[in-house]
């Protein structure tokens, strides 16, 4: 005999970038829905796609067993964004039209949404259009606002050390500066965790523009000390004081003619500023994909399960969230718009730096 749930049948979607823990989440949300309440549960293809499309189907116990390990998302993602794509408050468009129709179509009493903050922004438009949504924070970035941490750091965090280990002793064997790029446009989080979880010499961060003198003259004098090899930790949304100084379209013409991203950029400028042997890696997709970290699919199934006991007692508009150790929930307007940036006066920057890594500026 299954308890009582307000909701008695809800759709589920995973939008934005994969990361590790995705299934490990919609595992924990069909589990805890299906065994505890009985409730039927619709997977949508896609994200905010197969919402538009009809693209969905019911999901059975067997559909979601066995997924807890698996990298990726069982349902398929994408970056579709109904909103247009500024995801500003624009108009209901024709694509939202199409998901309040499809989810009227299949008579479902909340949608389940799980993303980052493209997907939890889209989420609260969404309840404003009278869905009943219920998000779920995830994002390797670590930068949804609302939540302590994402499910997905972890594991890219883990992902994003290990090639930094790597990279010292190739460094170490020819005397080289390396500089590895790690991902995260707006937000520094996963390059500021990784860089002094493997001892990065130097950390560059969106949110701190750098001062290539001042990476310069640290990395001489690490040279002079005796150090024969340096290690250049860099969030893909790095950038110069220069830079920061450009607006978006000047910002955006001027990398696209020095090269394919932050790492070689940087790379380049430490040539030109030191003449030291310089090599530039870029870790891309490689920190999205694979097996989730433990911690990541504790989170995520904690999520998950706490997830579906807000759909049980029918309290919608919310992102579950982590806070301090206990799982909790926001406001889905908490999020929305938002970017949780590193804040320059972080412990960790302080961290960093007391440990002699420098940070790109004084
Ligand atoms: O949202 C996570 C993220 O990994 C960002 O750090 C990165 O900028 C972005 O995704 C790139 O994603 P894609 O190429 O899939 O659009």
């Amino acid at each position: 005999m299954s308890a009582l749930s307000v909701t008695k049948r809800f759709g589920i979607l995973t939008a934005g970038g994969d990361c590790p823990g995705l299934n490990a989440a919609i595992r924990g949300v069909c589990r805890a829905a299906h065994d505890r309440y009985g409730m039927e549960i619709i997977g949508i293809a896609k994200g905010f796609k197969g919402l538009i499309e009809e693209d969905t189907k019911v999901l059975r116990p067997d559909d979601f067993s066995g997924i807890l390990t698996r990298g990726g998302t069982i349902l398929g993602s994408s970056r579709e964004k109904p909103f247009g794509p500024t995801d500003k408050d624009e108009p209901a468009s024709e694509k939202v039209s199409a998901i309040v129709d499809t989810y009227s179509k299949l008579k479902l009493d909340c949608l389940v949404v799980i993303g980052g903050n493209g997907t939890n922004t889209t989420g609260s438009k969404l309840s404003r259009e009278g869905l009943n949504i219920i998000g779920l924070p995830k994002t390797i970035d670590n930068d949804i606002v609302g939540t302590d941490r994402t499910f997905g750091f972890h594991s890219a965090l883990a992902i994003g050390t290990e090639a930094i280990d790597r990279l010292h002793s190739t460094a170490q064997s020819h005397s080289r500066v390396i500089v590895i790029e790690l991902m995260g446009n707006k937000a520094g989080w996963l390059a500021l965790y990784a860089g002094i979880a493997g001892g990065g010499d130097v950390i560059l961060l969106p949110e701190i523009p750098y001062d290539i003198r001042v990476i310069g003259q640290h990395l001489e004098k690490r040279a002079k000390s005796g150090k024969t090899f340096s290690i250049v930790v860099v969030a893909e949304g790095a950038m110069s004081i220069k830079e920061a100084e450009m607006d978006k379209k000047d910002r955006k013409k001027y990398r696209s003619e020095k090269g394919p991203s932050a790492a070689y950029r940087v790379a380049n400028e430490i040539i030109e500023e030191t003449g030291m042997e310089t090599r530039a890696t870029v870790l891309g997709y490689m920190q999205r994909g694979g097996i989730p970290s433990s911690s990541d699919r504790v989170l995520a199934t904690c999520l998950g399960t706490a997830a579906v006991e807000l759909l049980a007692a029918g309290k919608y508009g919310r992102m579950v969230a982590l806070t301090g150790n206990d799982i909790t929930s926001v406001d889905l307007s908490v999020p929305e718009g938002k970017v949780k940036n590193v804040p320059s006066n972080h412990y960790m920057i302080d961290t960093a730096k007391a440990v002699g890594t420098c940070i790109g500026s004084d």
